[in-house]
């Protein structure tokens, strides 16, 4: 990505203290969102990496990641598949349970939108800890997708989300913008 694309939208991400609660600093997106400059650049952006790792479809992860991924399926001409907290599909689903820091989680996703032709590039906002992006690698293979790359707006790195990858991803692309 060019220099200037990333500044700008380095740019139009705004820290917010003490955000959801005392010590946390949230990355807040909004500002580049609501930027139509800035956030069709994130769609360039993302849609190039849909043409360059050859995916066929885009998933979204709940919530933010809808946000950012569903723009980039329509600029690259794939379909768009929502990965969602359980309970929220209609149709006949797969599961994926994880661990939180606190607790644990499951995310779904509807069994007919993907099979075996398909190569995903997974589109989220933020890599944590990488537990959404671990848990999402498992439940799409285990629908019968290959995983074409991850890609996300937002990398932090000192909670070591890319090492966690590692073994499930090897050489597959994370690209962080
Ligand atoms: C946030 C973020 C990522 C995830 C990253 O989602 O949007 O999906 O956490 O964290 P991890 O790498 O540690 O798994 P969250 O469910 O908090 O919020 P959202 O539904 O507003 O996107």
């Amino acid at each position: 990505m060019a220099p200037d694309v990333r500044e700008l939208l380095s740019s139009r991400i705004r820290d917010v203290q003490d955000y959801p609660k005392p010590g946390v600093v949230f990355k807040d997106i909004t500002p580049l969102l609501a930027d139509p400059v800035a956030f069709s650049a994130l769609t360039d952006a993302l849609a190039g990496l849909v043409d360059r790792h050859g995916a066929t479809k885009v998933v979204g992860l709940e919530a933010r990641g809808f946000i950012l991924a569903a723009p980039a399926a329509v600029r690259a001409g794939v379909g768009f598949v929502p990965v969602r907290k359980a309970g929220k599909l209609p149709g006949a689903t797969l599961g994926q349970a994880y661990d939180l820091e606190y607790g644990n989680a499951e995310i779904e996703v509807h069994a007919e939108d993907l099979g075996e032709a398909d190569r995903v590039l997974i589109i989220d906002d933020v890599l944590a800890t990488g537990g959404t992006v671990d848990a999402s690698v498992q439940l799409l293979r285990r629908a019968g997708a290959r995983i074409a790359g991850v890609a996300v707006l937002l990398e932090l790195g000192f909670l070591g989300g890319r090492a966690r990858l590692e073994p499930a991803l090897g050489r597959t692309p994370l690209d962080s913008l």
